[in-house]
């Protein structure tokens, strides 16, 4: 994608901390025409993933107002799982904590309300109207996407590129020794996209492991650009923040889904290998898990490359484009 030229994009979202950094990134990319946002279960449940996002639109008031619709309530299969320990119950670090200094709240009621229309159908519509040059940036389980698939697969396989915060290639999972957040709530959505044949960019925890953002950059920043947006940031990453210090010794949080936003932006921002993939819907220990066939005797003509796998990032230059987006 040339400077010049803005580009169709939905983000499928569950609505949590790193969703919000991602989704103010997107709001202020000149590139990035943000024609929805859909919305699923995930994080946070489906109506208050909506409400977050819907947040963070007031609080940046884009010159467009994305349509913002809820999708998915629960996985295709497996019971529902959220990370509101993660994320704080709000999904948002707890925002109702926080008062202006006149005791008002600092983050009132909202005056924007969701679209009535379906995530599964917006993502379809758009599909239908914008084809291949459409990108789908999908920043929580793939819930909504693989029904869209289910329901209609012929429409939405028009669609150019779908860039999924999802899964990992070569280190751990995040929630479980062997899965990723995403795919661990929902495995069976996660393989019926590897198996979509949609073009797929893997922004796995390979690379955003190494986009990590330290809670004093976060403070410093929040002191030096003083304005709604960066206050927002420095309070919804609290408890975030919080929750990686007191359990891997890092007081900050990974960009994941700020990440996928990036890469979207600008693909150059990391190196990838295109690699056969499925992920794992029945094991005891290992449900959720990313496998890619990296074995040099791997047959691809039987088993042909289904995504382009994230290995590596330009950090220096993504946290750049992360705070010129901010
Ligand atoms: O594993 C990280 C992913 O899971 C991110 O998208 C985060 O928001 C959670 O959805
Ligand atoms: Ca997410």
């Amino acid at each position: 994608m040339s400077n010049s030229q803005t580009r169709p994009v939905i983000i499928d979202t569950d609505g949590g901390v790193d969703d919000a950094l991602a989704i103010v990134m997107a709001l202020n990319c000149q590139q990035l025409d943000l024609k929805a946002v859909t919305v699923l279960a995930g994080n946070i449940n489906v109506n208050q993933a909506a409400n977050n996002v819907l947040r963070v639109i007031e609080i940046v008031q884009p010159k467009q107002t994305p349509l913002v619709a809820k999708g998915c309530e629960k996985p295709l299969v497996r019971p529902p799982f959220n990370a509101a320990g993660i994320h704080g119950s709000d999904g948002l670090g707890e925002l109702h904590q926080f008062k202006n200094a006149d005791g008002s709240p600092r983050y009132p009621q909202l005056t924007l309300e969701p679209s009535s229309e379906d995530a599964v159908d917006v993502l379809l519509k758009a599909a239908q109207e914008y084809g291949s040059e459409l990108a789908i940036v999908a920043l929580g389980p793939l819930t909504n996407i693989a029904t869209a698939l289910q329901r209609d697969r012929n429409t939405l396989q028009k669609v150019g590129r779908i860039v999924i915060m999802g899964g990992a290639v070569k280190v751990p999972g995040n929630i479980s020794a062997a899965a990723e957040f995403n795919f661990f709530v929902d495995p069976d959505a996660a393989q019926v996209v590897m198996e979509s044949g949609i073009p797929l960019t893997l922004v796995g925890l390979d690379v955003a492991m190494k986009a990590p953002l330290p809670r004093k950059d976060v403070e410093n920043y929040a002191q030096k650009q003083r304005s709604l947006v960066s206050q927002f940031i420095a309070d919804c990453t609290g408890i975030y923040m919080a929750f990686y210090r007191d359990n891997e010794g890092f007081h900050g949080c990974y960009l994941h889904d700020p990440l996928a936003v990036g890469v979207a932006i600008d693909p150059s921002l990391v190196s990838t290998e295109s690699v056969y993939m499925v992920v794992e819907t029945e094991g005891r220990f290992t449900s959720g898990m990313s496998l890619a066939d990296l074995r040099d005797r791997r047959d691809e003509s039987t088993f042909p490359p289904n995504v382009d796998a994230c290995l590596e990032v330009d950090t220096e230059r993504f946290m750049k484009l992360f705070y010129d987006l901010i």
